[in-house]
């Protein structure tokens, strides 16, 4: 494993984080692992020298969290792995996550959000299910836009200052409202934000238009959600029968079938797999290698299988040259923005 600096901080992060979503309660996500299920796979990760994990308070309505508390104090020392997490959205098995179509609960009153109330709630209550006493990236999962920016970035900088979290991160949001929320945390001596986690892989680039320029100009680090747009880019979902996918999350991820799935999505995979054979790699190292030429500190990747782990971490060493680049990058075609709130 390879280690480097979480942006302009000076935390070392792996160049591989082991992302969380994947583990918890099949009653969230029909393809989400239970304890017994996850533990080799998180137990691989650590072997492999990863010690980046994040999680998130909604993951599994909670149960994602309780998990990776668990397996953390299982494998690793606290003082040498980063955990972290994040605050938005509704803690409740019945609430899927942003573009699911699956049941939602009734938004009650500051049960999600990132009011002041709501920040220093969930941060504590992050903290019990994980069983720690400090967060070491806490991040807002999307822009509560109904809270004011102001009010945000203080929160966030007071639970940091209250000794709960060591570093801010933030997810997906438009490139605009990500420099104004800096902008207000370094006018106001506040915290700013040291990493953005976005939605970026060979099958999604538009944040190559606005934040990804941004952040680099910034120091901030680029840590990149569903690196294998969910699995697609595996190369084992098929176009037309979505029900025919050959895992039960390409079966079953809807997410995935409603972000991807298009022809010139698929033709992505077709120019993948064949640079992949060429180099005799699989889809997935060559995926993980793209984002790292391009910049990224860590991907964020999920994995349900020990392989998968081997596979991402292999990533590290492959090199690609700029022909080799413009092969993988050349039947991309624009997407609307996907992954806001
Ligand atoms: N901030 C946000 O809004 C946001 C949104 C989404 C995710 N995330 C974070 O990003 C993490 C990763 O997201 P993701 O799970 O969607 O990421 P991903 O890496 O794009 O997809 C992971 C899936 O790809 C398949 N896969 C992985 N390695 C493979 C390999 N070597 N060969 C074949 N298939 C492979 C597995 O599915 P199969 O089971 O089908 O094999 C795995 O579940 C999450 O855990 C979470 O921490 C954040």
């Amino acid at each position: 494993m390879r280690y480097t600096r979480l942006g302009s901080t000076g935390l070392k992060v792996s160049r591989i984080c082991l992302g969380m979503m994947t583990y918890g309660t099949p009653q969230w996500r029909p393809w989400v692992m239970d304890e017994e299920a996850s533990r080799p796979v998180v137990k691989h990760a650590v072997e492999l020298g990863i010690n980046f994990f994040d999680t998130a308070d909604m993951y599994s309505g909670g149960e994602c969290e309780v998990l990776t508390g668990k397996f953390l104090r299982e494998f690793c020392k606290r003082e040498e792995v980063v955990l972290a997490t994040k605050v938005y959205y509704p803690v409740d098995l019945g609430f899927k996550g942003g573009a699911s179509a699956a049941a939602k609960p009734d938004r009650r009153p500051n049960m999600d959000g990132l009011s002041r109330k709501r920040i220093f709630h969930a941060v504590d209550a992050s903290l019990k299910r994980l069983g720690t006493d400090y967060i070491d990236l806490y991040q807002i999962h999307r822009l509560d836009q109904e809270t004011s920016m102001e009010e945000i970035m203080e929160a966030l900088h007071d639970v940091v200052k209250a000794g709960k979290v060591r570093y801010l991160g933030a997810s997906s949001m438009y490139a605009w409202q990500f420099a104004k929320m800096q902008q207000i945390a370094r006018s106001n001596g506040w915290t700013p934000f040291a990493s953005m986690q976005n939605h970026y892989n060979l099958a999604y680039r538009e944040e190559e238009r606005e934040m990804i320029p941004l952040c680099r100009d910034q120091g901030v680090a680029l840590i990149p959600w569903s690196p294998l747009a969910r699995g697609f880019l595996a190369g084992n979902r098929k176009a037309g029968d979505k029900d025919a996918g050959e895992t039960s999350r390409a079966k079953t991820d809807d997410i995935a079938q409603n972000y991807y799935y298009r022809d010139s999505d698929f033709k992505v995979v077709e120019a993948l797999s064949a640079l992949a054979a060429q180099k005799g790699v699989s889809n997935a190292t060559l995926a993980y290698a793209w984002l790292m030429h391009k910049g990224v500190t860590a991907p964020i990747v999920g994995a349900s299988k020990t392989y998968q782990l081997d596979q991402a971490a292999a990533a590290i060493d492959v090199q690609l040259s700029q022909d080799e680049v413009a092969k993988l990058e050349a039947p991309y075609e624009p997407h609307p923005v996907l992954g806001h709130v």
